[in-house]
């Protein structure tokens, strides 16, 4: 195949919410390097079943902790979700018309169900005791696709004594840094993570900064058996809950400096309920609005520890979305610029499935791909493995 700049990126993230693939243009001449986006496509997993009938959402959720008879789960999720991924691809690529032997590769983040860098696990200082894992297995990717892939992102970081997470910052500063201008992306998925772009060759600077939409999406389900809070509305019925709110402030991982990572395995419903033991006759949508303002806060707190906090600040994941939340984050932000990932040449939903294509990329062109100052690695890196497709050449 002709050297083609055209790559898939395709990203579950901690919400499970869907599988979402992205055909890009990474050809270095387009304007302002950012990647041209040429078909989107979503493949939601809530009505998803295993092939024994098992919901796969709950799956994912049920492999995030300890459970029975792990591996052999595990292993069954990982090839359904790798032919899902697969699935997800072929579809695009019919809405682009496009032939697979057009495309370069494939970057596949997977699905994580447990992420244990040294942040989550207080009780273990041994670096060497870390790990991560991703679902979705990409020998069936590149099977069902014939497109060569790339996958495993995180493992070679987490082996050079980093977090393996959050990658999407390099991408980040490779497609949205403007010289001479203090930015920051800020990606709010499950759990939120920002990106500083000083502007002025500092070091990138990038962490998880709590939760994202997770929080606010296990309550809902719990009360109202909806996957989320569609645009904030609940949460805006509800009044704050001061006491609540400095409870949930007061947790040590917000005091931890970077490099930090986070997950469901911290922030989950015990740890709302633990939260909830001095609080048991609080009106749930009260306790909604007190999730929102704590993510919204926990966002604002991360951004202001930066001096000067930079100018502007773009949104991405699908928390852009949630109305309310971005009011109050405005609010808390002001003076400072808020907008989404779309003035920048990428919706808000696609940014993290662009990111996985450019990082495919960089492995092929055998660039790094981590960000030593982010995740706290050693050293760069180039990152993942190569699954070679039908027109694989060494
Ligand atoms: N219209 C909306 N209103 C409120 N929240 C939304 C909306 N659309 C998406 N979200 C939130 O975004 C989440 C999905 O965001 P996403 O960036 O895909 O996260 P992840 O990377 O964790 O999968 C949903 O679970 C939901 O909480
Ligand atoms: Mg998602």
């Amino acid at each position: 195949m002709d050297n083609s700049n055209l790559y898939i990126g395709l990203m579950s993230g901690t919400s499970a919410d869907s599988i979402d693939a992205v055909l890009v243009d990474l050809s270095s001449e387009t304007p302002q390097r950012t990647p041209k986006l040429l078909a989107t496509h979503s493949v939601g997993l809530a009505n998803l079943k295993l092939p024994d009938k098992t919901p796969i959402k709950a799956e994912i959720k049920a492999l995030a902790s300890p459970c029975d008879n792990e591996l052999h789960r595990m292993n069954q999720l990982d090839r359904t979700l790798g032919q899902l991924f697969a699935q997800a691809t072929n579809e695009l690529l019919t809405k682009s018309e496009l032939n697979p032997d057009k495309i370069m590769a494939i970057g596949s983040h997977g699905q994580t169900i447990r992420h244990y860098p040294t942040s989550n696990t207080p009780s273990s200082t041994n670096t060497d005791m870390t790990y991560t894992v991703q679902v979705g297995d990409p020998n069936s990717i590149a099977q069902l696709t014939g497109i060569t892939t790339v996958a495993d992102f995180r493992r070679r970081d987490i082996a050079l004594g980093g977090q393996g997470a959050p990658l999407v910052p390099a991408f980040h500063q490779a497609v949205f840094e403007k010289p001479g201008f203090s930015r920051a992306i800020v990606n709010i998925g499950g759990i939120a993570n920002i990106t500083v772009l000083a502007g002025d060759g500092s070091p990138l600077l990038g962490y998880d900064t709590g939760p994202g939409n997770g929080l606010m999406d296990k309550w809902i389900q719990q009360h109202q058996k909806k996957d989320y809070d569609n645009g904030g509305q609940w949460a805006s019925q509800g009044n704050i809950i001061e006491p609540l709110l400095e409870s949930l402030m007061n947790t040590p991982y917000l005091e931890e400096s970077p490099p930090k990572s986070t997950g469901p395995e911290l922030f989950n419903s015990s740890w709302i309920n633990n939260h909830l033991t001095a609080f048991t006759t609080a009106n749930p949508a009260d306790v909604q609005a007190t999730l929102l303002e704590f993510t919204a806060q926990t966002i604002t707190q991360a951004l202001k520890r930066h001096t000067p906090t930079p100018r502007e600040i773009f949104f991405c994941g699908g928390g852009a979305y949630n109305t309310i939340l971005m009011q109050r984050l405005e609010t808390l932000l002001h003076p400072n610029l808020i907008a989404s990932t779309t003035q920048l040449g990428i919706p808000p939903e696609w940014v993290e499935a662009a990111a996985f294509a450019w990082l495919a990329k960089q492995t092929l062109e055998g660039k790094p791909g981590n960000a030593p100052s982010v995740t706290g690695a050693t050293e760069q890196a180039v990152l993942g493995a190569i699954y070679p497709g039908r027109n694989f050449r060494m």
